[in-house]
């Protein structure tokens, strides 16, 4: 059986109360592709709102998580809490998580752990920046990122993961990846799944794009062998969205 089509809508740091739940219930009501899954990311302030209206058939994630289940850990959520919630994925790993808040391998591969043991998929985010691209050193930069989790979690974790490339310099930009490049990354990253966890891991593990995807580029993106979907930012918000979860048609 084939890889089954993932589109993420990653809102980031966007939205009210009311933009929100326009939003879920445009995506809710739109007619979409049965054979593609969805999965929203609103800020963690509108999780239970998103849960609540969004249709049950589409899945609700968070934008991050800390690696405790519970604990003195001031201002943060646990995969425990999500899992409680109906909230069954969290988004890892993002670039701006690893430039701005400083997150490093290390911890991103420990919550990654986390929310594996405590039941909740990740969408696990990697990716370089312009001058690591520019250097040559694109694939070493990806799979040191896996690497460190890879060293962390064990084979079965990954049945659990998807990887969404993510290369920093196509973020927000309006630049983005051709599909050559994307494609090259894609295939780079398959190969890392085979020889550093499984050839079962490399088959089956979705690798989605992510980087100024919009529903003029989606449907070329879509036809690349290793590209299995996208993770959205600026374009999840938009009506668009429904055309990008379309896209494998
Ligand atoms: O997580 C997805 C995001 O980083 C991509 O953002 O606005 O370029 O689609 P955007």
């Amino acid at each position: 059986m084939g890889r089954k089509f993932f589109v993420g809508g990653n809102f980031k740091m966007n939205g009210t109360v009311s933009s929100i739940k326009d939003i879920v219930h445009n995506i809710s009501t739109a007619k979409t592709d049965p054979n593609t899954e969805v999965v929203v990311a609103p800020p963690a302030l509108y999780l239970l709102l998103t849960r609540e209206h969004l249709d049950p058939k589409f899945e609700v994630a968070a934008q991050n998580i800390f690696d405790k289940p519970s604990g003195a850990f001031t201002g943060e959520i646990s995969a425990s809490q999500l899992k409680a919630s109906g909230i069954n994925w969290t988004i890892l790993g993002h670039s701006e998580r690893r430039t701005v808040l400083r997150e490093d391998d290390d911890f991103i591969a420990s919550k990654t752990k986390s929310a594996i043991e405590q039941g909740i998929g990740v969408i696990l985010c990697c990716g370089e920046s312009l001058e690591e691209r520019e250097k040559g050193t694109t694939v070493d930069v990806v799979t040191r990122q896996l690497d460190a989790v890879n060293k962390m979690v064990d084979k079965e974790a990954w049945k659990n993961i998807v990887i969404a490339y993510e290369p920093i310099w196509a973020i927000g930009t309006g630049k983005v990846a051709t599909t050559e490049q994307a494609q090259e990354v894609h295939a780079a990253i398959r190969d890392w799944l085979s020889k550093s966890v499984s050839s079962e891991a490399a088959e089956n593990t979705r690798i989605i794009y992510g980087g100024s995807v919009s529903d003029k580029n989606c449907r070329e993106l879509a036809k690349e062998k290793d590209i299995d979907g996208f993770l959205v930012g600026g374009a999840s918000l938009k009506p668009a969205f429904v055309d990008i979860i379309n896209a494998n048609q």
